[in-house]
């Protein structure tokens, strides 16, 4: 396993819609791999490949609290196929938009449909913080990160934070 660079807003990767899986070979199994090893390392309890820099539809997701046993789960071309009208309100991050929280209004429940390693067609139903993770994850699958769900004015601002930070890094 080795852990992969995470991008980093304004990467215009981060806006790209990802490609659907086909066959799930050692390729799609080496990134699933990767993708839980940089995704606790970093650390963090969510990661879509894009944010590794590949373009297809994978997710990772470990929402275990410190202290209970891990809980890895992998989403190959997860799809939300229910959605509950019952909201909930969490307080959001996101390991490409580093040291940066807001609180963002999803549904409160939704139905997954996914593939898991095998190939297996599955469905889940996630409540609470997997919920809410497994929706954000999917967004970054079609390009769109947990400030596009808050106010204009809020986005802005930390997108121009991080535009200028890359600007600097770019000119050392
Ligand atoms: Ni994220």
């Amino acid at each position: 396993m080795t852990t992969r660079p995470i991008l980093i807003i304004p990467d215009h990767q981060l806006r790209t819609t990802s490609a659907p899986v086909g066959k799930i070979d050692s390729e799609i199994r080496k990134l699933v791999e990767d993708m839980f090893e940089t995704m606790y390392d970093a650390p963090g309890i969510g990661l879509a490949a894009i944010q590794v820099g590949v373009q297809k539809r994978v997710i990772t997701i470990d929402v275990a609290r410190e202290g209970e046993d891990k809980k890895p789960i992998a989403l190959i071309n997860p799809e939300i196929i229910a959605a509950s009208d019952e909201t909930s309100v969490y307080s959001e991050g996101c390991l490409s938009i580093p040291d940066y929280y807001e609180e963002v209004e999803r549904p409160a429940r939704v139905a997954v449909r996914f593939q898991d390693l095998d190939g297996a067609v599955r469905e889940v139903e996630a409540e609470g913080l997997f919920a809410t993770c497994v929706q954000h994850e999917i967004d970054h699958l079609n390009g769109v990160l947990f400030i596009d769900h808050i106010s204009k004015l809020k986005r802005d601002r930390v997108i121009k934070k991080f535009t200028k930070a890359a600007r600097h890094t770019a000119a050392i």
